[in-house]
């Protein structure tokens, strides 16, 4: 029977830490965008403001944890899949996604002014949404290229198919 090689992947308990973790953002935050938009936004009369704040307190803490969620991968799983030369472009893209959310969830816990969090509070929903399909897509992508396994099993085929028509 084939054994399919794997060449970059994590443990299990790592694997659910993150999708938990990430799946628990993406509820908490998409709660968040369906209940302010549809209560008018920030100047919306019927704005519900402890639900909001509630969704937010959940999210927050979130955040915390998703930040060690990714360094137990920036650890190890990066620097072995750099060095494998595989899923390097989505690998990169989840990485910059997680590191500018992290950024402007600083800046919307910290800064005073108005302008600057509007604007850091558009870039993170955009990029939340970015990041919930980003990392779907760079695991997606563990199956969708073939293992060397595969290309070593297709390369002798080939070998077989040559040498047996000449
Ligand atoms: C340059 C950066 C990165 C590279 C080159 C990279 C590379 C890879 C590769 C080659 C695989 C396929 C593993 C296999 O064959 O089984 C993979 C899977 C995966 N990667 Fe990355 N990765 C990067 C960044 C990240 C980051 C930042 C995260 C999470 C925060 C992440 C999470 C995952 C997960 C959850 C899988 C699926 C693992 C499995 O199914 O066992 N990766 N990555
Ligand atoms: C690394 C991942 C993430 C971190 C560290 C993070 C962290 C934060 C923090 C600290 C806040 C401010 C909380 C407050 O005002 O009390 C926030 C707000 C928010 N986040 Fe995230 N978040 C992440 C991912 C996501 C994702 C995946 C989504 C959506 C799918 C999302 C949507 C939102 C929304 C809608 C807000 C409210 C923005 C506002 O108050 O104007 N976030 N996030």
């Amino acid at each position: 029977m084939l054994e399919v090689q794997r060449t970059n992947s994590a443990p299990l308990w790592q694997r659910l830490f993150l999708y938990l973790t990430l799946s628990g953002l993406a509820v908490t935050g998409s709660a968040w965008m369906i209940i302010h938009y549809a209560t008018g936004g920030f100047s919306g009369e019927h704005r519900p403001y402890a639900m909001l704040h509630q969704l937010m307190i959940y999210h927050g803490i979130l955040g915390y944890v998703m930040a060690i969620a990714t360094g137990i991968f920036l650890g190890q799983h990066v620097a072995a899949g750099w060095r494998a030369g595989r899923s390097r472009a989505t690998g990169v893209s989840v990485m910059i996604l997680l590191g500018v959310l992290m950024s402007t969830a600083l800046v919307l816990y910290y800064s005073g002014n108005d302008a600057l969090r509007s604007l850091a509070s558009l870039v993170h929903q955009i990029l939340g949404v970015g990041v919930v399909l980003a990392i779907p897509l760079h695991v997606a992508q563990r199956i969708a290229q073939p293992t060397r396994a595969v290309r070593a099993m297709a390369a002798d085929s080939a070998r077989e198919t040559n040498s047996s028509a000449v």
